[in-house]
């Protein structure tokens, strides 16, 4: 059995990929760690510990203590929140990344997960059906770290043999985390208010198109990237990945067929500046091809997902108020 160790695990994909891992491989050979205590559901599974991803000997001390052959890094500053701390983004995603890939090219451990995301593209990449190689010229910190970080563990993976494996990941929709500090979030909060019967004012533009997808495709492109064999994996950047593209309009529109009172207001801020620079669809063929990735959540049925998931949990937290 590998010995995985989820570095970022409190947060939005950290938290489901750490309870899928476990039931894959068994909590014993999971190791949660974030840098606090933010969730709680994740800190009491099973084996948690506090790492600092971007101290090296924290990480190194981690992945020593259990024995860890593979790393997830899932630490990182998004797009929305690296725009107002641009340092803090760079060093933050930047530093974690080579500390993993060091780790690996050192031998401490064989495998890498590292997340890449559409914010790699910018203005000047096609815009719909986005191809695996194109223009990337990023406009956000965010985005030039994940571009970056796509060449390091390409670099890695050539010159050292480092087994690193990522994807580029859309908007990502869940209801069990929150996401924090992204431009997508609009996606995931829509929810939470319709449900509550509440009206949603969006910071982004009724026809603002960006690709997406439910958490549980995310997660389970993630696995089964990390499952497939070392030679199928022909890009050592990171794959374009890809379920569904809408705009919140679009999103709207499928939560009125569920709560027909819902309403809906638009208010662009900054980060519309940020979504009109993102593609609005992605073409990942290459992922389809090399290792057999496909998608089961379409807008409709991650709706009806989303909105009966997020009843049962708002009326689950009146009963125990
Ligand atoms: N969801 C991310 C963001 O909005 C994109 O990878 O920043």
């Amino acid at each position: 059995m590998p010995k995985v160790l989820i570095i970022g695990a409190c947060g939005q994909i950290g938290s489901e990929l750490t309870f899928k891992l476990k039931e894959i491989h068994g909590s014993e050979n999971v190791v949660a760690s974030d840098i606090n205590y933010n969730n709680l559901d994740v800190v009491n599974s099973g084996i948690f510990e506090i790492v600092d991803a971007q101290d090296y000997s924290s990480v190194r001390d981690c992945v020593e203590k259990h024995d860890i052959d593979t790393v997830y890094l899932m630490a990182a500053m998004l797009s929305a929140t690296g725009e107002k701390y641009p340092m803090r983004a760079w060093d933050l995603n930047m530093t974690s990344l080579f500390h993993v890939l060091n780790l690996a090219k050192d031998g401490f451990i064989d495998h890498v997960f590292w997340p890449s995301s559409i914010a790699v593209f910018g203005p000047t990449t096609p815009a719909t059906e986005t191809p695996q190689h194109t223009t990337m010229e990023p406009t956000t910190v965010y985005g030039i770290t994940k571009q970056v970080g796509e060449r390091w563990c390409e670099y890695y993976h050539n010159k050292y043999g480092v087994d690193v494996r990522s994807l580029r990941y859309p908007g990502l929709i869940s209801w069990k985390t929150k996401p924090g500090g992204g431009t997508t979030d609009y996606a995931v909060e829509i929810y939470h208010q319709a449900v509550q019967g509440n009206p949603f004012e969006c910071f982004l533009s009724e026809h603002t198109e960006l690709p997406m997808m439910f958490m549980e495709d995310a997660i389970n492109a993630t696995v089964n990237i990390m499952k497939a064999p070392s030679e199928t994996i022909k890009i050592r950047s990171s794959y374009n990945l890809a379920a569904m593209s809408f705009t919140p309009l679009d999103i709207s529109e499928v939560i009125k067929t569920h709560i027909p009172d819902f309403k809906i207001t638009y208010n662009p801020d900054f980060r519309q500046h940020i979504a009109d620079s993102w593609p609005k669809s992605i073409d990942d063929s290459s992922a389809r091809a090399d290792w057999n990735w496909h998608h089961e959540y379409d807008l409709e049925k991650m709706t009806t997902e989303m909105i009966s998931q997020l009843r049962k949990q708002y009326q689950d937290s009146e009963i125990n108020s």
